[in-house]
C-alpha cells in the first residue's frame, strides 16, 4: 500500500459545447438505429464543438470556472497540466494556450497523453508533484477533448461513441492526509495493444499527405470488440487490486466515477463491486465518450450537486488507448 499523498480538490469547473448530436442525427445519415446505439453503448446524445471552438477554448473555459469555484486567480497556480489526445495543434502544447488565455506569471505548463486514462495519469502525476516539500502548491489539471475533430462520421462503429468537453480541477497540497488524500493509485500501459485503438496518421510516422487524407487515416480506428473485452477485464482487475491493496470494502466507497466509455463496461464494474446504481456515476447518456474529460466532468458535476462531499471515499477508474489504464482511490 503506497503512502497517502495529501491533496485536495480546491475547485472544479466544466465546459461543454452547446451543439448537441442526438442518436437520430446518425440514424438519418448511416445504417444504424437509436435502439442499437442505446443498447450497445447507453448513449442518447453527445456534444460537439462548432467553428471557433477547440480543445483550448473548452479547456480555458473550464479552467476559469475552476478558478472561480476555488476563489483563486491565475497568479495562485503553480503549474498547468492538460490531459488530452486532441491537442490544439501538434505544438505548442494545449497547456501553453491555456496559460496564454488565463494570463498570470510563467509556470510549468505541459500536456499529457494517455487517452481515456489521461485524467487519472494527470491526477497521479500532479499528486506526486504536490508532495510535502515541493515548491508547487496548486496545480490546475484539465481533461479536455474535441474527439469530434478525429472522428470519422462515415464509420458507424466509432462515430456514435465520441463527444467533446472539458473539465478542470485545482489540486492543492495539504498536510492533513487523514482528511484529504490520494490513498492508492495504479497507472499502467501495455504498448502491445497500441494498434487496437489509434489515429494512424498526422504524426512523424505517417505525416499528412494526400494518401493519408484519401484513406481517412487521420481518424480514430478502433477494434471495438477487442478493446471492449480488454476494458472489462482490466477494469475488474483494477477494482479488485485497488480494494485489496488499500484494505477497503466496496461498501466503504461513497461513489465510483469511472471513465464513460460504454454503459455496459461501467455496469460490469458496478456488478463486480456489488454496489447499487446510485453509487456509480454515469453521464455517458448525455455526453458520450469524452476521453480524458469524462472523469473530471463527473467530479465537477458531483461536487456541484452535492453527490460527493468532503471526506468521501471516491474511486476513479479508466481504460483507454495505448493501451493504458489506471485507478485512483481518494479521500476527497
Ligand atoms: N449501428 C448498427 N450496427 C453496428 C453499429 C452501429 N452504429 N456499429 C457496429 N455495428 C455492427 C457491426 O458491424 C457488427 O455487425 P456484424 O456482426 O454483422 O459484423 C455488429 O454491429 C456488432 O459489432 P461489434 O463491434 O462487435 O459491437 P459491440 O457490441 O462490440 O459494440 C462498441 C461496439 C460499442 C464500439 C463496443 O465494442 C465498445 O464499446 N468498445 C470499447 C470502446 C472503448 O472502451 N474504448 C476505449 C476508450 S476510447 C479512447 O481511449 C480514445
Amino acid at each position: 500500500m503506497p503512502e497517502p499523498l495529501g491533496i485536495r480538490i480546491s475547485g472544479s469547473g466544466r465546459a461543454l459545447p452547446s451543439r448537441v448530436l442526438n442518436n437520430q442525427h446518425f440514424v438519418d445519415r448511416l445504417d444504424t438505429t437509436d435502439e442499437w446505439i442505446r443498447e450497445r453503448t447507453g448513449i442518447l446524445e453527445r456534444r460537439v464543438v462548432s467553428p471557433g471552438e477547440s480543445t483550448a477554448t473548452l479547456a480555458t473555459e473550464a479552467a476559469r470556472r475552476a478558478l472561480e469555484n476555488a476563489k483563486m486567480t491565475p497568479a495562485d497556480l503553480d503549474m498547468i497540466i492538460v490531459a488530452t489526445i486532441t491537442p490544439e495543434c501538434l505544438f505548442p502544447s494545449t497547456a501553453c494556450f491555456v496559460q496564454q488565455a488565463l494570463g498570470g506569471p510563467p509556470v510549468p505548463a505541459f500536456d499529457l497523453a494517455a487517452a481515456c486514462s489521461g485524467f487519472i495519469y494527470g491526477f497521479v502525476t500532479a499528486s506526486h508533484l504536490l508532495r510535502e516539500g515541493s515548491p508547487y502548491k496548486n496545480i490546475l489539471l484539465i481533461g479536455a477533448e474535441t474527439m469530434s475533430r478525429i472522428t470519422d462520421y462515415e464509420d458507424r462503429s466509432t462515430c456514435i461513441l465520441f463527444g467533446d468537453g472539458a473539465a478542470a480541477v485545482i489540486l492543492s497540497s495539504t498536510p492533513d492526509v487523514s482528511r484529504h488524500a490520494l490513498l492508492h493509485h495504479r497507472i499502467e500501459a501495455e504498448g502491445s495493444g497500441l494498434s487496437m485503438l489509434a489515429v494512424p496518421a498526422g504524426g512523424s510516422k505517417l505525416p499528412a499527405s494526400k494518401m493519408t487524407i484519401d484513406e481517412r487515416l487521420h481518424y480514430v480506428k478502433m477494434q471495438g470488440r477487442e478493446v471492449y473485452k480488454l476494458a472489462v477485464k482490466r477494469n475488474l482487475e483494477l477494482i479488485d487490486s485497488t480494494l485489496a491493496e488499500a484494505g477497503v470494502k466496496p461498501d466503504d466507497i461513497a461513489l465510483v466515477i469511472p471513465h464513460q466509455s460504454n454503459l455496459r463496461i461501467i455496469e460490469s464494474a458496478r456488478q463486480r463491486l456489488g454496489l447499487p446504481p446510485d453509487r456509480v456515476f454515469t453521464n455517458i447518456q448525455k455526453y458520450g465518450n469524452t476521453s480524458a474529460a469524462s472523469i473530471p466532468l463527473g467530479i465537477d458535476e458531483c461536487r456541484e450537486t452535492g453527490r460527493i462531499k468532503d471526506g468521501d471515499l471516491i474511486l476513479l477508474v479508466a481504460f483507454g488507448a495505448g493501451l493504458t489504464w489506471g485507478s485512483a482511490l481518494l479521500r476527497i
